[in-house]
Formats: C-alpha cells, sequence, structure tokens
C-alpha cells in the first residue's frame, strides 16, 4: 500500500542544501519580493564571470526576455577549467561502455581533450563564435567533449538524438545552416555494432551545402564509406592539436545551443537557450534537487540528444563539478539488472531515469536489484512522463529500499531545467506528483481567464514570470517562438509562458501534471508531434489521409495510434502495408515514432469545415465512450463505423 505522504528522511535532511520546507519557503519569499535580488544574488555566487553583468532582467521587448546583460563567461570555463584548481585529478566523466569498456576522465584530462577539439573546430574546420555544429553522437565521451569544446570557442551546437533518420537529420542540418558535422563510425547496443555514419552520408546526398566538413570519431571500427576532401578522423587531426585553448568570452545572452524538438503543429521547433542564464539554472537545479555533495556519483541514463543529457548528464553536473557517468548501452542489456549493477560497481549515489524504463525493468527483472548492493543511493530521480503510482513504489521500494527521496522533475527542452520537483531534505513527498516550483520559478495553473484554478480542477501550467533558463526563441522563426509559447494564456492581460500542459493543484498546494493538452504524444518520455507522424505516414503512396492519437501504453506511458484513409478501397493486404507505413516512418523521422496501432478507416470524422476531430479519435483509441457531441460532424455515422472497425481489430 503506497501511503499519502513520505516525509523526508532525517539523514537527507539534517546535511541538504535545502533542509526543510520553511527554508523552501523563505527562499520563495525571497523572490516574490525581489525577483531580481534573487537572481543576481546566485549568479554573482555560482557564475565564475569574465565582466559582472550590468542588468540583472531586461523586459522591455518582452517575451525576447534578456538576463545578466552586460556580463562575459565562458560556459566551458563555467564547467571545466574553473574546477582545475581545487579538482583537477577528480572524476569529471566516467565513460561505461555497451560492451564493459570503461575509460575515466578527470577534470584535468576533460579539459585537454576539450581543449584540442576546440582547437581542431577552430583551426581544421574554421570554425567561428555564432557557427553552427550539428553533433549526431552516441553516448560517448566525444559527444561530451564536442558540446564542450563547441562552448569554449562560441559555436552553438545542435545536438541531434542518433535514433533519428537520415531524413530528420538533414532537416535539423539544413534548418540551423550547420557547417560541420561531427559524428561517429558508430558505436555498440546490446553487444553488437550499429551505424551513425552512414545515416549522415545519406542525409548529406542533397540540400546540405551549408556542410563543409564531417569529422568522424572512431567507436566501432566497422567499414565506413569515406568522401575524400569532406569526411576526416577526429581520431587523427587531434593528435596535432594543442591542449591549450583561450576561452571566447561570451554575451550572456549569447546562444549555447539548439535543440529540436516537436510542436503540435508542422516540423520540430530549433529551441535556443542562452549561455549565462542556462548555465545559471543547470547548476542550481543540479545543487538543489540532487542535493549533490562532493564525492557524489551521480548518474543520469537519458541520451546526450535530449535536453535531459544536455542539463542533467553534461552542463548541470559538469558545471556543479560532479562525476557524472556517461552510458552507451540500454538497461536491459546484457539482463535487466545491468542499471542495478553499475550502482553497486560505481557506489552511484544520485540515479536519474524515465518512468518508462522504471516500467520495463520492474517487468523484465523484478528480482534484479535484490542481487546488488544499492546501499549508496540517496536520491532517485524521474524524468519526461507522469510516474504512475506502481512504478513508484517499486522505485522506492526496490531500488531505494525505503531511504531514498523520489523527485519527480517536471519540466521541458523549453525551459532548459527543472520547473517543479520535490527537494530531497525538504519535501514532503506524494507519490507520482511532481508537488511544488523550485524556488525562483513563478508557477502558476490558470484558466482561460488568468485566474487560479479550483482545488481539483485541471488547468494550464504555466510560468507567469520569465526565469534565466527559458528559452529564448526558435532558431529562424521568431513568430512561432511568440505565437508557440505566448499565445494561449494571459494573466492580468499579458501574456504568459504556457507550457503546452494541463495541471491540477490539490487542498496543500501539490501540483499534479495531467499531461499534454495540445496534439502532442508523450512516447516513453520523448515527445512526438501528431503533424510530424502524419506527415511521414502521408508520404505513402496508398495514403489518402491520417490522423495520428496517443493511446495509453503499459511500459511506454502512451503509444501513437494511427487512422489511416487508403486511396482505394480495392482488396489490399492490410498487415504488409501497415508494415510499409511504419518503413517509411522510420525513413522520414526515426524507429521512435513508429505507430504501435494502425488501423484501417473508411473516413475521418470531420467538421463541416473540414477540421478533424482528434477528440473523438482519442476516446475511439482509448475504448472510452463517445462523450462528444457528434452532430456538428459532416458524417456523423463515421464514428460508429470507426468505433467498429477498431473494435475488431483490438479484440
Ligand atoms: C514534456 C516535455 C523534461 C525532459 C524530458 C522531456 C512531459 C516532463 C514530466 C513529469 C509529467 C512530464 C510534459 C512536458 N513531462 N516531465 N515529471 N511529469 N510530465 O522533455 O521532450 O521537452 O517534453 O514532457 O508533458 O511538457 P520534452
Amino acid at each position: 500500500m503506497l501511503q499519502n505522504i513520505y516525509q523526508p528522511h532525517e539523514e537527507h535532511s539534517k546535511d541538504a542544501r535545502i533542509k526543510n520546507m520553511e527554508e523552501y519557503h523563505a527562499l520563495m519569499n525571497e523572490a516574490n519580493t525581489d525577483y531580481e535580488g534573487f537572481w543576481a544574488k546566485y549568479a554573482n555566487e555560482k557564475i565564475d564571470w569574465f565582466k559582472p553583468f550590468d542588468k540583472v532582467l531586461d523586459e522591455s521587448n518582452a517575451p525576447f526576455y534578456r538576463w545578466f546583460d552586460g556580463g562575459k563567461l565562458n560556459v566551458a570555463h563555467q564547467c571545466v577549467d574553473r574546477h582545475l584548481d581545487s579538482r583537477k585529478n577528480k572524476a569529471a566523466i566516467i565513460f561505461e561502455g555497451d560492451n564493459g569498456d570503461q575509460r575515466i576522465l578527470t577534470y584535468r584530462e576533460l579539459a585537454y581533450e576539450v581543449n584540442k577539439t576546440a582547437n581542431m573546430f577552430k583551426n581544421q574546420f574554421d570554425i567561428k563564435k555564432g557557427d553552427r555544429v550539428v553533433l549526431y553522437m552516441p553516448m560517448i565521451p566525444e559527444a561530451a567533449i564536442s558540446m564542450l569544446a563547441c562552448a569554449k570557442i562560441g559555436a552553438i551546437h545542435s545536438v541531434v538524438f542518433g535514433g533519428f533518420s537520415a531524413e530528420a537529420l538533414k532537416d535539423r542540418i539544413i534548418d540551423a545552416e550547420a557547417k560541420l558535422v561531427v559524428t561517429s563510425d558508430g558505436a555498440f547496443r546490446k553487444g553488437s555494432p550499429y551505424m551513425l555514419k552512414p545515416v549522415v552520408d545519406d542525409a548529406l546526398k542533397s540540400g546540405c551545402e551549408c556542410v563543409k566538413a564531417v569529422c568522424v570519431v572512431e567507436r566501432n571500427g566497422e567499414d565506413i564509406h569515406w568522401e575524400d576532401g569532406r569526411d576526416y578522423s577526429y581520431n587523427e587531426l587531434i593528435k596535432n592539436e594543442s591542449p591549450v585553448c583561450d576561452a571566447e568570452p561570451m554575451d550572456s545572452e549569447d546562444p549555447l545551443f539548439l535543440l529540436y524538438t516537436s510542436g503540435s503543429t508542422g516540423k520540430p521547433k530549433g529551441v535556443q537557450h542562452s549561455s549565462a542564464g542556462y548555465i545559471l539554472w543547470a547548476q542550481m537545479t543540479m545543487e538543489w534537487v540532487f542535493d549533490l555533495k562532493e564525492n557524489d556519483t551521480y548518474w543520469c541514463t537519458a541520451d546526450v540528444g535530449w535536453i535531459t543529457g544536455h542539463t542533467y548528464i553534461v552542463y548541470g553536473p559538469l558545471a556543479a563539478g560532479a562525476t557524472t557517468i556517461m552510458f552507451e548501452g540500454v538497461p536491459t542489456f546484457p539482463d535487466a539488472g545491468r542499471c542495478w549493477k553499475m550502482v553497486e560497481e560505481y557506489q552511484v549515489n544520485q540515479f536519474y531515469t524515465a518512468p518508462t524504463a522504471i516500467r520495463l525493468l520492474h517487468k523484465m527483472g523484478a528480482d534484479e536489484p535484490k542481487k546488488y548492493n544499492l546501499s549508496s543511493l540517496r536520491t532517485l530521480g524521474t524524468v519526461g512522463e507522469p510516474i504512475d503510482p506502481a512504478a513508484w513504489k517499486w522505485y522506492y521500494d526496490e531500488i531505494g529500499n525505503g531511504k531514498c527521496a523520489i523527485v519527480d522533475t517536471y519540466w521541458q527542452t523549453e525551459t532548459g531545467g527543472h520547473m517543479i520537483s520535490p527537494l530531497p531534505g525538504a519535501t514532503p513527498i506524494k507519490p507520482a506528483c511532481a508537488t511544488f516550483p523550485l524556488p525562483g520559478i513563478m508557477a502558476e495553473i490558470i484558466d482561460e481567464n488568468g485566474e487560479p484554478t479550483p482545488i481539483g480542477e485541471k488547468g494550464f501550467m504555466c510560468i507567469t514570470k520569465p526565469w534565466p533558463s527559458m528559452i529564448r526563441d526558435i532558431w529562424n522563426d521568431s513568430d512561432r517562438f511568440v505565437k508557440s509559447y505566448f499565445g494561449d494564456c494571459k494573466k492580468d492581460g499579458k501574456p504568459v509562458y504556457f507550457t503546452g500542459d494541463g495541471a491540477m493543484i490539490d487542498e496543500d498546494g501539490y501540483i499534479t501534471i495531467t499531461g499534454r493538452t495540445d496534439d502532442v504524444i508523450n512516447v516513453s518520455g520523448h515527445r512526438m508531434g501528431t503533424a510530424e507522424v502524419e506527415a511521414a505516414v502521408k508520404k505513402h503512396a496508398s495514403v489518402a489521409a491520417v490522423a495520428v492519437v496517443g493511446k495509453p501504453h503499459e511500459i511506454k506511458g502512451e503509444g501513437i495510434f494511427a487512422y489511416v484513409v487508403l486511396k482505394t478501397d480495392d482488396n489490399v493486404a492490410i498487415e504488409a502495408l501497415a508494415k510499409e507505413i511504419n518503413n517509411v516512418i522510420k525513413q522520414e523521422i526515426g524507429a521512435i515514432a513508429v505507430c504501435d496501432d494502425i488501423v484501417f478507416v473508411p473516413d475521418l470524422p470531420k467538421t463541416r469545415s473540414g477540421k478533424i476531430m482528434r477528440r473523438i479519435l482519442r476516446s475511439i483509441a482509448k475504448g472510452e465512450e463517445i462523450t462528444q457531441d457528434t452532430s456538428t460532424l459532416e458524417d456523423p455515422s463515421i464514428v460508429k463505423t470507426i468505433e467498429s472497425i477498431v473494435n475488431s481489430c483490438t479484440i
């Protein structure tokens, strides 16, 4: 049985950075009374400025907010160089390969590699401040090194998750107008090599004239196609570079990176983050939410291709001077005890993963945790999707042995770092609940009129004041930036940042995230836009129309459910067709976007003005009763037809 509330453990509270709710409220009060003073204090304390900032927050061109104007800093210096005095021989990155390979980089060694790589980018590829570099990398130290090398010379990186297809990679390269692509031959997964370089070759076949060179790290040693004059070996070039490289002084607002993410409409958006505000909050949340101590070993299982990997594998931990683990493999290889074995081996103190992984490991290896000594663990984190009470309980009892705090961290690519989360030494935790906004974050649940929603009622999850690590813009599309985030919700008549999520507050002020209110599906904690998946499905020659919705999935949280109308209703082999459609999705986006269900229907429920009623399709996919008014549909009878097709498919 789950308790209602889990009090913080005495031994965590006593030397935690935030020890109790009084301290939490005191910090919140500080932020409420003097918002700019609150942030200025931390910015001065945490960042090793080359030149101090003159202005804390500039709201004159809202929602294009500016933080810490006039300040100069360098994020690679903040993450690496400034630690060399006190931590030069401390492990910065512990790499564990899929095959058990191990590589440990101290802060000194990391500085050495980052500087050589930065010099290589500058000298060999002519990368200058502001140039874009796309990283299409596996989970190897060179991914982090390349990110930091970009930061060191002021180049803007755009990491593309290694699971994305050539087509998806190409779109991102073109949108960012990248000059250089850094990749590897491939890597290892589940004991076998897999390839990345051929995907880059495919992506560059047409339309990527902006790319002048491809820099290839050797990881799996497999044969790859080589294009002389375009492809260069990282391992060869790096040998000749100097390990000394001055950090480029960057303005606080200079972009640090772009990261593409899905929206409810159109193509993925290049979320643009700043230098100072981003790194400040990455470091602060790392310290507060994981309650990091000097000798801790911290492990986040995400991939560097997502924001979690950016903020909580690379930038946050390193800015905080922590030891961060990078794991190339998957949690279920060679068996579902891999993570717990690694926790024992490295004596991991904080473990951070997605509810999907917890559900999978529970299902595949319920007895595995017992085989290992997990007593080093203090804080367990979850991210990316709501965690259900059953998964929460298993995590708490079996992994944490009832002794760890579980931090259910709510945030987004756009927020840069955590927004709502328990604090391990302070917050009495309600299972499966993100609890309270972090100090300094003005998170509010409001209704259409900007009024706080009553207790127990769903509203819009908004952040009503700008915060340092917020998205600054959408690359190449400022209009979309304003419309996507500041178009829907207003408070006191002024547009405020809307997350796209619904949420509820309970009688004790606890916040529960209820999920997206837009056409975004959350598959295994990864965001998928319905429009993107639909555009991919439409590329199949036999498809006339398609609508895609999310459907609850036991392991993934949500799965993708597609309703497809074919061009001809001649007898077609629908099973083969469904496979073909998923293959098109793999080509256009990647395996993460394949549909769990594809049903073929004669038509879609459309209003007379031609709008597809997705809500009805969502209800049908879930097997729910249709409560929506169907009388406005062009053909109300289609609902019954689709229902009976779905029922006959899923029995
Ligand atoms: C969306 C953001 C944040 C890094 C990983 C995903 C959902 C995220 C939680 C949570 C419930 C969550 C939201 C959000 N989400 N964390 N703890 N509880 N939902 O980043 O791809 O930008 O997705 O993930 O719906 O909007 P992302």
